[in-house]
This record gives structure tokens, sequence and C-alpha cells, in this order.
């Protein structure tokens, strides 16, 4: 939303005597948006998931928001048009805009596919503190996994607006990691994106065993 789109007047944005960075220091890592990008079944949920827990496990504050399950509720009322994508997009990055000053690892699996609303989420917040990570599979292999079912209603004609069949897909030009999720395994996966949470800073490295 532009800034004469704001609808609220009179509003004063209160300064908190916390700090990001005093959330920072308590939690002893850096908060961050891990964006995970790529078509329907290309397995965003489950790298989000897997990463999550990994750094769970090293003592991380951590918070997956899932297309599947945000749609349920705050983005209830949006459907699948351009449009509505794009407002789905913009929500999303304003909350993990405010989960990141809240020092939280924040991994969201969003088909997002538009280049300039994922352009405008990262612009949202500090350099570094947004790492698109493009998930990438095949249409052929996500149809051919079609977890859901929903490629096989959408070729059906069931499904309107589907993303790679009837909606476009746009690749990420310059993420900053691809992960081949369509013919890595899943601990392949999480590793590379582990590695570049270690090489950001983000995540200490820990001995690996
Ligand atoms: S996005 O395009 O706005 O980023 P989002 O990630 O929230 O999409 O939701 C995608 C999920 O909604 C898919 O994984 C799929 O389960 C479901 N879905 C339902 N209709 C569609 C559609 N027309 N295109 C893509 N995904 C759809």
């Amino acid at each position: 939303m532009s800034s004469s789109a704001i609808k609220s007047s009179n509003v004063v944005w209160h300064e908190s005597a916390v700090t990001r960075g005093d959330r920072e220091r308590l939690k002893s890592h850096k908060g961050v948006v891990l964006w995970f990008t790529g078509l329907s079944g290309a397995g965003k949920s489950t790298l989000a998931h897997a990463v999550e827990e990994a750094c769970f496990n090293r003592a991380c504050h951590t918070y997956v928001l899932d297309g599947d399950n945000v749609r349920h509720g705050l983005c209830g009322d949006l459907g699948f048009t351009a449009q509505d994508r794009t407002e789905n997009i913009r929500r999303i990055g304003e909350m993990s805009k405010l989960f990141v000053d809240a020092g939280v690892i924040v991994l969201t699996a969003f088909i997002s596919p538009f280049r300039d609303d994922r352009e405008r989420v990262r612009k949202l917040m500090p350099e570094g503190d947004f790492l698109e990570i493009y998930c990438k599979s095949s249409l052929e292999r996500c149809e051919e996994r079609d977890v859901k079912g929903l490629y096989r209603r959408a070729r059906a004609g069931e499904i309107p607006e589907f993303t790679g069949i009837s909606s476009p897909y746009e690749e990420p030009l310059n993420p900053e990691l691809t992960v081949n999720t369509g013919e890595w395994s899943i601990e392949k996966s999480a590793a590379a994106v582990l590695r570049l949470l270690e090489d950001r800073g983000i995540l200490r490295p820990c001995e690996r065993v």
C-alpha cells in the first residue's frame, strides 16, 4: 500500500524502549526473514519446517508462516487473482517485518509468484534481513507428485488461475539461495539453508558430526 492509500489518520509511531538489538541479545541470534518461494508442491513448507526444527534445536526463536494456514485466517478474505496474491504477499511482508523486529527467525512459505511483490517485501526491511530462497522444482515434477490433487483439478479446469497452469510464476533472478527441492533430499536442502544462515552470521556454526 502506498502512503497515500493509508486510511488511518492521527496515528503516531510509538518507539519501544526495548529495541530489536535488546531482543536479539536476549536470544543470542539475529532476526531474519527466510522467504521461501516456488510452485505449489515444490516443497516450500516441508523445507521451512525442517529448517525451523534445526534452528529451534540450536536454541533459536523461530516461526513459520505458511500460505495454506495464513489463508484460513489473516488472509482468508483473499483469493488467487493477481491482485489478491499481491495483497496476500503485502500483508505477509508487513507481518514478517514485525517478526524480524521481534528478533525472530521467520520462515515464510508462499508461492509469491510475482517478482515485484517479493521485491517490495525485500525493500520493507534493512538490507540483509530478507533472504530469498528459491525452491526450484519443475512443473512436471510438482504435477507428478500432486500431493494435494490440485494440479489434476486445475488441468480439468476446476481451479482457475492456478500457478504454473493458468497463472504465471516468475522465477527469482537473484535469490540469496536456490535449492533444487525437486531433486535434492530434504536433508541436503535444509543443510544448504543452514549454511546460508551461518555464512550470513545469523547462526553460529555448530560442530558437525
Ligand atoms: S500466493 O500465490 O498468494 O503466494 P499462497 O502461497 O498463499 O499463494 O497459497 C498457495 C496454496 O493455495 C497452494 O499451495 C495451494 O494449496 C492453494 N491454492 C488454491 N488455489 C490455488 C491457485 N489458483 N493457485 C495456486 N495455489 C492455489
